[in-house]
């Protein structure tokens, strides 16, 4: 029998997957190196008591929604198999991942990061602030896409201050490249948003430019705001986080590029 409130996913009537899927295992240059740091007991705890719940396991075909976010529309409400989902990649410690669940209680959010004790910690703010729209893949985001993600499946994609890869020699480690664009193109709906934010200027150019010559995506801002040069104003739901606010006192800037899917 399933159990309404598990995340583990359900690929009974699962759509087909996009060409990558059936390809091969290639080994790849990574966007992470695993950093080194253990989980606190607050984390472990979480991940225990929370993770059965609110993880979704790796798995090399496409997910059902409607089975991972069974409960995510709240313990009183009934579970909305049209509510947008949306997929983070590389959360960190979750900080913004948290406070945007909670601003869009209607959105589901599928998020994707490497780092364990940064998982703990989400599952700990999941459990504090009772946050029921969050689902959490400790796995490669890039793996989860092309082997689990359906094409025009998703609402929008969240990217932010992903590893700006500062070193020239390492840039090609950087996450948005145009390859992975035009994946996250394809697996948004038509209408869907990509939203990247950082605070690497250099990375800032890069990621306008990839997502500018990528012919499926379109930029939200440009009709708008044509004096921000194709950067867009800060969308609301994106909290400061206390990192952030570090370097805006220290007289840092930080870019957001919103494009949607034509
Ligand atoms: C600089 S941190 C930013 C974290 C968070 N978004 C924030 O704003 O504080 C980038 C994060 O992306 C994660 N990451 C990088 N590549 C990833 C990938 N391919 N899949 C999942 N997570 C990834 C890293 O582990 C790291 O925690």
């Amino acid at each position: 029998m399933t159990n309404p409130h598990s995340a583990s996913p359900d690929t009974s009537d699962a759509p087909s997957l996009p060409e990558e899927a059936a390809k091969p295992f290639m080994r790849t240059i990574k966007s992470f190196v695993k950093r080194a740091g253990r989980m606190g007991s607050g984390q472990e705890r979480a991940m225990a008591e929370l993770g059965p719940q609110f993880l979704v396991p790796y798995q090399p075909s496409a997910i059902n929604f409607e089975a991972v976010f069974a409960g995510a529309a709240g313990a009183e409400a009934p579970n909305d198999a049209k509510r947008p989902v949306v997929l983070e990649i590389g959360f960190g410690m979750g900080e913004a991942t948290a406070q945007i669940a909670l601003t869009l209680p209607g959105t589901n959010f599928l998020c994707c990061e490497v780092h364990e004790p940064g998982v703990g910690a989400l599952l700990k703010r999941i459990g504090e602030h009772n946050i029921p729209n969050i689902r959490i893949c400790n796995h490669d985001a890039v793996e989860v896409i092309d082997h689990m993600l359906p094409l025009a499946s998703l609402d929008g994609v969240h990217i932010f201050f992903p590893d700006p890869w500062h070193k020239t020699k390492h840039n090609k480690r950087r996450l948005i490249q145009s390859p992975l664009v035009a994946k996250l193109a394809a697996r948004l709906k038509p209408g869907g948003y990509l939203h990247a934010a950082t605070d690497w200027q250099p990375y800032a150019e890069q990621i306008l430019e990839v997502l500018s010559a990528e012919p499926k995506l379109k930029n939200r801002a440009l009709p708008n705001h044509p004096e921000l040069a194709g950067y867009a104003p800060k969308p609301h739901y994106r909290p400061l986080t206390k990192f952030e606010n570090r370097g805006i006192k220290l007289g840092h800037g930080v870019w957001d590029v919103v494009f949607e899917r034509v």
